[in-house]
């Protein structure tokens, strides 16, 4: 069984952003999955891409404790969890320009109009997470949320790092995904309309 110290980046006592080859000891491509919850996504991509290294970041202990089991009992060692609030996570210790991908899947959707600034897709979100990404590297969102999807759409496009690849809805895109969270199949079950965009850092 994989040691739990081997999943969890601990980022106390790290002055700087972390040194992806010394965290994962190679040179292999990182994507970060955000907000991973009960980490099917994040379990699935790293299981099928086992050339690439996975960062999930979560703020509930609750869901990042569970992360290492199903991790440890899936025995994938191309992955690894940060607790905590991913902005914040995102400025100090992911390198710019770093990132082979980005994952945002069913952010919690603050629909009351006075709580929208909680929201995680704000236009300094992802200022600071297309810094972070690689050129040619890919931001993706789902949400099943249509207000959320076009305010974040409104940053998405408003920002100068960023060209879109598509935006579209589960009506109009082939469905299920290559792989799937668990809000997702929740959702798309019950018969609800998805939306999804994708995004590019420019060259
Ligand atoms: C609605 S759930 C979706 C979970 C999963 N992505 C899915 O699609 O099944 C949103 C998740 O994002 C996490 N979250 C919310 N705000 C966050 C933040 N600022 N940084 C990291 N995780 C966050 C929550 O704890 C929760 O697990």
């Amino acid at each position: 069984m994989l040691d739990e110290a081997a999943i969890e980046l601990n980022y106390h006592n790290h002055e700087s952003a972390f040194d992806w080859q010394q965290v994962f000891g190679d040179a292999a491509p990182v994507e970060i999955e955000i907000g991973f919850g009960k980490c099917g996504f994040l379990i699935s991509m790293a299981a099928d891409q086992p050339d690439k290294r996975f960062v999930g970041i979560e703020t509930s202990r609750k869901y990042y404790r569970k992360g290492i089991r199903k991790i440890q009992r899936a025995d994938l060692t191309n992955v690894k969890l940060l607790l905590g609030e991913a902005l914040h996570l995102l400025g100090r210790y992911i390198p710019e320009n770093s990132l082979a991908g980005l994952h945002i899947n069913f952010p919690d959707p603050w629909p009351k109009k006075r709580h929208a600034k909680r929201r995680l897709l704000s236009p300094e979100f992802v200022e600071v997470a297309a810094q972070r990404l690689l050129p040619a590297a890919n931001f993706a969102l789902a949400t099943d949320m249509e207000a959320y999807m076009i305010d974040a759409l409104i940053a998405l496009r408003g920002n100068a790092q960023l060209e879109e690849i598509f935006a579209t809805n589960s009506r109009e895109c082939e469905m299920p995904r290559r792989y799937s969270s668990e809000y997702e199949r929740e959702f798309f079950s019950a018969g609800k309309t998805l939306y999804y965009a994708t995004f590019r850092k420019k060259p």
